[in-house]
């Protein structure tokens, strides 16, 4: 049957029509892979219209995480979105969270399929997917990402089908998709080993929902890393000694455990350093995204196969995958985020988790998402989930930011989203504190000698010695202190040179 056949095929204005002032609008996406494209820039392009006649136009985004720039660019700049869950990454959206304009629900992603699920955003009015067919019977197949998708298509009242050209049909053939029934009915993951499957190639419609198709020939929009600088190399290779050092005494198998790598360009420039090291044996990622850097690795047979819930890489990237699909789709496995996040199997498979944060305090307690406690940059996305749920969980920064004028080893962090009892290997380009079975002394000392800056060491150091007793001692008169000078003098240290 040709794709799309029974259902109405819309123009995007068409398509729009259904959605209203109000609405709560599911859209697919993890990343830009995936992400639906049209119908979003279509809608940006008729609240402008509505805006221009001073009538209120304005809908509440939910999607896997982050999303296109039809979404998180268009949509925010033409004051569409009132409210967002889970995740964004957008230069427009963020100021316009900073600015109180829109509401932001910043969550773990394994969490969103249940959260849409069991009600508690409200009614999904309408889900906008982007598919490479759907077949009468209502099977959706999914282009470059499965994130939260199949859920939405089952809990929305209403569907759009973007189908997109552009994506390669043969796309399927990586998807394993399931949905996990509610409690106390849910059955145990069958996932002991990356590369398990246990679903279907598609997500499941019910075709009376689907008010009709829309047409689409466009490309992921998916931008390149920065290639790494010396910070991020510093970090990567600090990561490596320390994983070979583990390895030689045992406590790691020889064989390697799963990896995961974090979104920014530090984990990416590690999974770089990993991926090239003469004595890290091939292994498995056990991640949300597979990203550029592992297309290479997968075909020099240093990545043995991934598990992700995106396929978030550059055009020429998709290529050479689809272009050899009968090689990668051995290799790949995408599933829903409930399965690719899931703690239990994290903790299961042993994952090693690489993640990226903006700063870390003395104790351990980390902030990967609000810059001086209030800005936001992106959000918790995955972290929260492999970090306390894996082997052996890395967080990793640049020692210091802005040249040198911020410390991101702190006394305090004044926002944690990766708590001290999840944190177990900090690690910055000055070195790597091992924090497992310390205390929180014991962790102020290794943090303040391995990974703070040598500008922010004595100052660190007194802070801790005058801050008197108790477990985790503060002086909650002074352990914001840094923040404060920065905001008046535009440096956490103005005494220094
Ligand atoms: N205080 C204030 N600003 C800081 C800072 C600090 N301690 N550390 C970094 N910054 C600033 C940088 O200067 C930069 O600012 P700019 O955009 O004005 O240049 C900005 O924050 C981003 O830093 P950068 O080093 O470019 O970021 P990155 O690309 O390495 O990403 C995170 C780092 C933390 C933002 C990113 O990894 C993230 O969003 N993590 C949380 C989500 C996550 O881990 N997801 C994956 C889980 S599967």
């Amino acid at each position: 049957m040709k794709a799309g056949a029974p259902y109405p095929v819309l123009t995007p204005e068409e398509a729009i029509g259904y959605i209203k002032n109000g609405d709560t609008v599911a859209f697919s996406g993890f990343t830009p892979a995936g992400a639906a494209k049209i119908v979003p820039a279509t809608l940006a392009a008729h609240a402008r219209k509505v805006h221009a006649k001073g009538e209120e136009f304005k809908i509440r985004v939910l999607t896997g995480a982050s999303s296109s720039p039809q979404i998180e660019e268009d949509l925010a700049e033409a004051d569409a979105i009132s409210w967002r869950a889970p995740y964004q990454s957008g230069r427009v959206l963020r100021q316009h969270i900073n600015q109180q304009k829109v509401e932001y629900v910043d969550m773990h992603l394994s969490h969103v399929p249940q959260t849409v699920a069991s009600g508690f955003f409200g009614k999904v009015n309408m889900a906008v997917i982007e598919a490479s067919e759907i077949t009468a019977d209502g099977r959706v197949f999914l282009t470059t990402s499965i994130g939260a998708s199949p859920t939405f298509l089952r809990c929305a009242e209403k569907v759009i089908i973007e189908i997109n050209r552009h994506q390669s049909p043969r796309l399927r053939e990586m998807a394993d998709i399931s949905v996990m029934p509610p409690p106390p009915r849910r059955y145990p993951i069958m996932i002991n080993d990356p590369l398990c499957r246990n679903g279907w190639p598609y997500a499941i419609v019910d075709p009376a929902k689907v008010i009709g198709i829309v047409e689409t020939c466009e490309p992921d929009t998916i931008a390149g890393f920065a290639p790494p600088d010396e910070v991020s190399e510093k970090i990567a290779q600090n990561v490596i000694d320390f994983l070979l050092s583990e390895m030689r005494s045992g406590k790691i198998p020889k064989s390697i455990y799963p990896l995961q790598a974090g979104v920014g360009n530090v984990a990416n420039a590690v999974l770089a350093g990993l991926g090239t090291h003469p004595h890290i044996p091939p292994f498995f990622m056990y991640s949300e995204v597979f990203q550029n850097a592992m297309v290479e690795l997968m075909e020099d047979g240093k990545l043995l196969g991934a598990s992700a819930t995106s396929l978030t890489v550059t055009p020429d990237k998709l290529k050479q995958i689809v272009d050899n699909m009968d090689f990668f789709s051995r290799h790949i496995v995408m599933r829903s985020q409930e399965f690719s996040n899931h703690p239990g199997v994290i903790r299961r498979l042993g994952v090693i988790a690489l993640n990226t944060i903006l700063e870390a305090d003395i104790y351990g307690n980390a902030n990967s998402s609000h810059v001086m406690g209030s800005n936001i940059v992106n959000g918790i996305g995955g972290s929260g989930e492999f970090t306390r749920n894996s082997w052996l969980s890395f967080l990793m920064t640049p020692s210091v930011a802005k040249d040198g004028k911020i410390s991101s080893i702190v006394p305090m962090v004044p926002h944690v989203d990766n708590n001290e009892h999840s944190l177990q290997v900090l690690v910055t380009e000055q070195g790597l504190a091992d924090l497992r079975g310390l205390g929180p002394m014991a962790r102020a000392r290794t943090i303040i000698d391995k990974c703070a800056h040598p500008m922010y060491r004595d100052y660190l150091k007194r802070y801790v010695g005058e801050s008197g007793r108790g477990h985790i001692p503060h002086d909650l008169t002074r352990c914001f202190e840094l923040y404060n000078n920065f905001a008046k003098y535009g440096t956490m240290l103005p005494d220094n040179p």
